[in-house]
């Protein structure tokens, strides 16, 4: 008579949640925070799944920003896609796999669409993420103001760029002893054989190996990527990258 009871409540859960536990198969899930989170809940994700979250900000002037706080899928077989848009023809921003906790990811369009794809087996505990609206990029980084009329960022002391997400650099780029402040005082100049966000990485010898490193953050050459490795051969003075995704 009593194990009836833990029964219905699962099941009064399971439907009250829409979306529970990844067994959303078709089910498409509209968030409009503000602010607020976008998991698979409880749990791990069901297998075969295909489950939806689409966040929408109140206009498509507004930038959502999406915070991990854990992420843990099949790698390289369970996938959790991002787009900056509402649908799978918007562009991708990011296919994530596996357990590294991703960066936080940006949608420029009011929309951000997120589709978790799991296959035949091996279902794993999927993911939560904050999301939160601003009219400024990347919501000014945590370290400016966000002007509402201008959507631009007003910065704090000692951080730069168009999110303030740069450090000034007069004495960061000096840290290492291998690069100076360009005059916009806003990134780093590397003397020759040196790269990185603060010229730390040296190309000329291992130092860095098997560690992950900004080369540039947020460059617009570079398109986005996931889990990608690097690796720089002097001989042909050639970049390479493996993995990942490019648009
Ligand atoms: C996801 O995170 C939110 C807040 O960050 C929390 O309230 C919620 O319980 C979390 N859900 C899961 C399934 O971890
Ligand atoms: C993301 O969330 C973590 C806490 O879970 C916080 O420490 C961090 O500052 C957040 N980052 C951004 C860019 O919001
Ligand atoms: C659920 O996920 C955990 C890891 O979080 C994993 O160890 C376990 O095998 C998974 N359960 C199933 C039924 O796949």
């Amino acid at each position: 008579m009593g194990s009836a009871v833990p029964g219905l409540f699962l099941l009064l859960l399971y439907l009250a949640s829409g979306c529970w536990a990844g067994d959303c198969k078709g089910h498409r899930q509209i968030l409009r925070g503000p602010p607020g989170y976008v998991t698979d809940g409880p749990g791990n994700y069901s297998v075969n799944g295909n489950c939806e979250w689409l966040i929408t900000a109140p206009g498509s002037n507004y930038h959502i920003v999406l915070n991990f706080t854990f992420m843990e899928t099949e790698c390289t077989y369970d996938y959790l896609f991002v787009y900056d848009g509402d649908s799978y023809q918007s562009p991708l921003l990011a296919s994530l796999s596996g357990r590294t906790l991703p960066p936080p990811i940006e949608a420029k369009s009011g929309k951000m669409l997120l589709h978790l794809f799991s296959d035949a087996n091996y279902n794993l505990l999927g993911f939560n993420a904050t999301y939160g609206f601003s009219l400024c990029p990347w919501d000014c980084g945590g370290h400016g103001r966000c002007d509402a009329v201008s959507s631009r960022c007003q910065c704090h002391q000692g951080w730069g760029g168009r999110d303030c997400s740069l450090p000034v650099c007069s004495t960061d780029c000096t840290q290492h002893g291998h690069g100076r402040c360009d005059e916009k005082r806003e990134h780093c100049l590397c003397s020759s054989g040196f790269v990185g966000q603060i010229c730390q990485l040296g190309l000329r010898d291992n130092s860095g190996v098997g560690q992950w490193w900004d080369v540039s953050y947020k460059d617009e050459s570079f398109s986005p990527r996931t889990a990608s490795a690097g690796v720089y051969l002097s001989s042909t003075r050639t970049f390479y990258m493996f993995g990942g995704k490019q648009k």
